[in-house]
């Protein structure tokens, strides 16, 4: 098991080694490293057994600091900033050459965020470098929403864990990149796409795949629990089965077992729902079940984000 507490001077000092901190952020914990220093960022693909074709977010906590890792900073970008950072908000920028090629898998593009946490925001004002974290899970795996989710997986592999709580948002930043004039999604994520367009106009999705190589990480399969995960529109009870979990948007299965049931939000609260999501799915992965059930919540605001990753989930 790794320490884990708040101590701000023990992460600072850690990661000035070159060694990893796993840190809070408002979407979901990070695996974070000083992302100019080679080794750092070598040892995050490895304790997160991570393939290197697959680049990492850095993080920092202001604008003038991003500029020192951009070359460009265009105006849409410069607006989404403006209104969201700090937040779950990701912009694909071209990089400076001070960016190792490591961390952005030799992309020209490095992916940056200002995530809105206040011990990691205290945590980023006192280093000055920025932080590669990915999130803390091993590859592949549900993303973890809390210390103790981070230690269960990565625990023995990571000298420290700087504890802040639960994440509030519960997925990752969406993903966002301009190209000829157009803006384009990479990833959905915690910031809604409505909020977006409200702010910069009419994007553009990219849909999933798992071969494109503008987007390494948007792979197919993801987010996935061990046991057997199936994905319905809508889900009826298999009766009187007690070999299954279900993961539900609003309310509970009748005639099945509550304890085998999760419901992400029984107001049908998208954020309270998104805020559920991972932690719920490992639930669920740790219950004496076979099989997990989900069913897709409604495709607006958060929705579209949760369906993408239980739609990744059922890739597996
Ligand atoms: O909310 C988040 O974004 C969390 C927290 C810790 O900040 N981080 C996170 O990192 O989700 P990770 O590594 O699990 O996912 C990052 C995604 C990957 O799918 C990766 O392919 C994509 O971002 N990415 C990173 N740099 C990129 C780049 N230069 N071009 C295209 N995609 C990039
Ligand atoms: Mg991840």
């Amino acid at each position: 098991m790794a320490v884990t507490g708040n101590d701000l001077d023990r992460a600072k000092e850690t990661l000035v080694k070159g060694e990893l901190v796993a840190i809070p952020t408002e979407t979901v914990y990070g695996l974070a490293g000083n992302a100019l220093d080679e080794k750092a960022v070598l040892s995050i693909f490895e304790v997160k057994n991570r393939p290197a074709f697959d680049p990492l977010i850095i993080h920092t906590d202001s604008v003038e600091k991003v500029m020192q890792y951009v070359s460009d900073f265009p105006e849409k970008a410069r607006r989404l900033a403006e209104n969201f950072w700090p937040g779950p908000l990701t912009l694909l920028l071209p990089k400076k050459t001070v960016i190792p090629d490591l961390v952005t898998s030799g992309l020209d593009s490095v992916a940056v965020r200002i995530p809105n946490h206040p011990i990691l925001l205290d945590l980023l004002g006192r280093l000055d470098f920025p932080l590669a974290a990915p999130s803390a899970n091993p590859f592949g795996y549900i993303s973890p929403t809390n210390a103790m989710h981070v230690n269960a997986q990565l625990g023995d592999k990571i000298p420290y864990i700087l504890d802040g709580g639960e994440s509030s948002v519960g997925i990752e930043s969406t993903i966002v990149g301009f190209e000829n004039n157009e803006t384009i999604i990479y990833r959905l994520g915690g910031l809604a796409v409505d909020d977006i367009e409200q702010v910069i106009g009419k994007v553009t999705l990219m849909p999933n795949s798992s071969s494109d190589p503008k987007a390494p990480g948007m792979l197919k399969s993801h987010y996935a629990p061990r046991k057997a995960f199936f994905l319905r529109n809508k889900v009826i009870s298999e009766n009187g089965n007690e070999q299954t979990g279900y993961l539900l948007f609003d309310k509970y299965l009748e005639g099945v077992n509550i304890e085998n049931q999760r419901v992400l939000s029984f107001n049908a609260n998208m954020q309270e729902a998104a805020h559920n999501l991972f932690a719920y799915l490992r639930e669920l992965d740790t219950l004496p079940v076979e099989k997990i059930i989900a069913e897709r919540v409604p495709a607006y605001s958060l929705g579209l984000a949760i369906n993408d990753r239980l739609q990744r989930a059922a890739a597996h």
